[in-house]
């Protein structure tokens, strides 16, 4: 085959139309169990301005410094998005979303841009599902939020994965564990990476979130944030702990995890699934009960997670799990003859109002080349249709798998079909 001129960007992939049934299932899963969990749907622009990014996610993370596509168009700073989070908040803060009362309980699906070096499960263009629940800070958003996450892929039959959970604390347990965590790292800030240097009077906790090669010895040993989290957060932790143990989901602790973003406070997850190879996080979250005040809002807890879609479909062909039934449509026209083609054109309305799916050969091909192609689209039935079939008013409808045919005129036709 000769190469493409054109292509897709790295890291961009089409969706063909031999994929796009199995996104539609899965995203009918979600619809459906948002439905039964009463989470209500957002739809937010693809571009943001690149400050909420930055603010929101954290100056010094790696999606801030190396991931965002941003560019300057005018006046005006344009990120595309690489996650929702950030955005969902500025949406609630500026539409005031706090005023339709209680707390706000939303889940998206759609895609997110990262400048990633792509690889298997990693792409710069990828899709994701999420919820945020703003303005409960009870363990029990936690705990439904988490939820509703292993719901979707315990519908899906996705067993194999380990839900990781760690609390990150408040502020005031995150001020005393930094300063632990700069006293350990300090003596060996020479070895540390470029980066991870840069960090460790600003941010040190996201050292521990490095990838880098030369700070992986430092992170193995280093204290733990479980050890300097202050009464409030253990309580909250401990609250969360218990009520996943009395929904069952199982969980194990990681005291190391701290989330690649910025904005999180007390409780941070991750599920992590040996079927995904090195990308292994199928999905993460946490609580971020600072960010509505940083971007603006009123002081606001919320709790979140996001999954990737991209790897739960790996996940779904490691298992051999098929999401979408084959590909079909109820009858496939099979016309011969000019008079027939156009009585075919004006029967596929007639067909599709009564709720059957219908195609017409569009080539004026032979009829064998018609049936060829009605067992491509998968048809159930052919109507076979001549000058002859015209003139009787009878047509021969054709049961593919059955391969038995009848004559009937289409009001017949159409009653047969419809039932
Ligand atoms: P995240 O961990 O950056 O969290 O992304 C969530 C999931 O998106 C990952 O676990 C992974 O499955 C998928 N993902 C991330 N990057 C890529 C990529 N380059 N290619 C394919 N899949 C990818 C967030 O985005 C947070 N906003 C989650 C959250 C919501 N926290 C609170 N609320």
């Amino acid at each position: 085959m000769a190469k493409a001129k054109y292509t897709t960007h790295h890291g961009m992939v089409d969706i063909l139309p031999d994929e796009t049934p199995t996104w539609r299932a899965l995203e009918n899963i979600i619809h459906e169990e948002a439905a039964k969990f009463n989470f209500e749907e957002i739809r937010t622009p693809i571009m943001e301005q690149t400050e909420l990014i930055k603010r929101g996610i954290g100056q010094l993370t790696d999606i801030v410094t190396k991931e965002i596509f941003a560019f300057t168009k005018g006046d005006s700073n344009y990120v595309l998005r690489p996650e929702l989070t950030a955005p969902v908040v500025r949406s609630y803060v500026e539409n005031h979303l706090d005023q339709r009362g209680g707390s706000q309980k939303l889940y998206y699906i759609g895609p997110m841009f990262r400048a990633e070096r792509p690889q298997k499960g990693r792409q710069r263009q990828f899709q994701q599902f999420g919820v945020e629940i703003i303005g409960s800070d009870n363990p029990v958003a936690d705990v439904e939020c988490i939820a509703f996450m292993m719901r979707i892929y315990q519908r899906i039959g996705i067993k194999n994965f380990t839900l990781k959970l760690n609390s990150v604390g408040d502020p005031e347990s995150r001020e005393a564990y930094k300063t632990v965590l700069r006293e350990y790292l300090q003596p060996n800030f020479d070895k540390l990476s470029e980066l991870s240097q840069k960090r460790l009077e600003t941010n040190p906790m996201r050292i521990l979130d490095s990838k880098e090669k030369e700070d992986q010895e430092f992170i193995k040993n280093a204290p733990v944030i479980g050890d300097y989290l202050n009464d409030e957060s253990k309580t909250h932790f401990e609250l969360v702990c218990e009520m996943l143990q009395s929904l069952d989901i199982e969980y194990t602790l990681d005291p190391l995890l701290v989330r690649g973003m910025d904005y999180y406070t007390r409780t941070a997850f991750e599920l992590t699934s040996p079927d995904l190879g090195s990308q292994d996080a199928l999905a993460g979250g946490g609580r971020y009960d600072l960010l509505v005040e940083e971007i603006g809002g009123k002081p606001t807890p919320a709790v979140g997670f996001a999954a990737g879609m991209e790897r739960l479909f790996i996940a779904c062909e490691e298992l051999n799990i098929s999401l979408a039934d084959p590909k079909k449509v109820d009858v496939f026209i099979v016309s011969l003859g000019d008079k027939a083609r156009k009585w075919a054109l004006k029967t596929l309305p007639k067909l599709r109002e009564s709720g059957i799916s219908a195609t017409m050969d569009y080539l004026d091909r032979s009829m064998r080349a018609q049936m060829k192609d009605a067992n491509r689209e998968n048809a159930s039935f052919t109507i076979i249709v001549g000058d002859n079939e015209l003139e009787e008013g009878t047509f021969t409808l054709r049961n593919m798998k059955e391969s038995d045919e009848s004559k009937l005129s289409l009001d017949e036709i159409i009653k047969t079909l419809s039932n």
